[in-house]
């Protein structure tokens, strides 16, 4: 086992630092040499695609926050209307499907039981089902109409990481494929999301190679009994896969909150030293953020922003900053996680905890 793990202490450890090598492999198999985008799995034509007036998309855990991601990115590039449900409620919710719905199911494993009975569901509904897979033959792949295999490698720990950018590359080369079908963006267009999309890897790494703040900034904070995540727009996506990565191998009381509804209840947890790490990767948005953070910090907050490079406003209300390199709007999830990720193991792992097999969770649930 010591040799499957590289040199890196634990599964995950080695699996956040895969990334780049993930997200890479991951798109150059789909572009051709001019840089097109070619999806082997999916045979959508233009003509199917005038026909879909829906996507549902349905996944569980980190998956499921995947697919968040992927509805801004359908609903920006693609234009198509969008619903993402955790598979354990889209079940029961009698959810207008008929041949004109596209399901997507998003699973790391193929295998868990509620998003496989989802899709199920859908099909006899009448859906034409897609799905994002990393395991090759799995239940969910041989299930689905078309099919797009991310290129993670295998994932042993416990909490998902590389499954997770790998799905989100997905994602943006679907939903810029969707737009070119149908037509709601031009080729230069397209071109620039792709241009941007490869940098990812080189951007990514960029972040792990400055491991050693996060490293610090968990010996601080390790010893939290609660933590907040903020954001708006993706960030608030985001901000609940951050909180789930803490909580699910720290076992921290983490909570996340789209930063808008703080002022709705959650401001009323701030206490004096509580942290919260704020999400302002995007432009549109930095402002309001900035004011979300001066509200925790009047009530005592211990505030870690995330932020793009350049935009160092923040520096004036927040505590400490950490900078992703500048991106598009859209493509920040990919890179504004992997502090996150870092942030979750790093304190774990000073927590002592099993950091690849935590408490109470398993790789892949195939119970409902
Ligand atoms: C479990 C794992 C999570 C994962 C979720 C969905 O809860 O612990 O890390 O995100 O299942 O798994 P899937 O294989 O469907 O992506």
């Amino acid at each position: 086992e010591s040799a499957e793990k590289e040199g890196y202490e634990h599964f995950t450890l080695k699996e956040i630092h895969e990334q780049p090598k993930g997200v890479k492999e991951t798109f150059t198999r789909r572009l051709d040499k001019n840089s097109n985008i070619v999806l082997d799995g999916i045979t959508i034509t233009a003509e199917d695609l005038k026909n879909i007036n829906k996507i549902y998309i349905v996944a569980c855990g980190t998956a499921y926050h995947a697919g968040l991601v992927g509805r801004r990115a359908f609903e920006t590039l693609a234009k198509i209307p969008v619903e993402c449900d955790v598979a354990s409620e889209f079940r029961y919710r009698d959810p207008f499907i008929d041949e004109h719905t596209l399901f997507i199911a998003v699973s790391q494993s193929g295998e868990t039981l509620d998003t496989l009975q989802s899709l199920r569901e859908a099909k006899r509904k009448g859906a034409r089902v897609l799905s994002i897979v990393n395991v090759v033959g799995s239940s969910v792949s041989r299930e689905s109409d078309d099919i797009f295999y991310t290129w993670a490698g295998p994932e042993i720990g416990v909490a998902s990481t590389k499954a997770f950018t790998t799905q989100l590359t997905a994602f943006y080369l679907i939903a810029l494929h969707f737009a070119k079908l149908s037509g709601s963006m031009n080729d230069e267009r397209i071109k620039e999301v792709v241009d941007e999309l490869k940098m990812m890897p080189e951007m990514i790494q960029s972040i792990l190679d400055q491991s050693e703040k996060i490293q610090k900034l968990a010996a601080r904070q390790f010893n939290n009994e609660k933590v907040f995540f903020m954001g708006r727009g993706l960030d608030a996506d985001l901000a609940l896969e951050g909180s789930l990565k803490l909580k699910e191998i720290s076992y921290i009381n983490s909570f996340s909150i789209a930063a808008g509804e703080l002022k709705h209840g959650t401001i009323a947890l701030i206490e004096d030293n509580t942290f919260v790490v704020a999400l302002a990767t995007q432009d549109k948005l930095y402002e309001k953020m900035v004011s979300n953070i001066k509200e925790v910090k009047a009530r005592g907050a211990h505030v870690f922003a995330i932020a793009k490079a350049g935009k160092t406003v923040i520096e004036k209300s927040a505590d400490e900053v950490f900078y992703i390199p500048e991106t598009l709007d859209l493509l920040t999830p990919i890179l504004a996680v992997i502090p996150l990720q870092m942030l979750a193991y790093y304190i774990s792992s000073i927590r002592g905890n099993d950091v690849d097999k935590p408490r109470n969770l398993a790789k892949s649930v195939t119970v409902e």
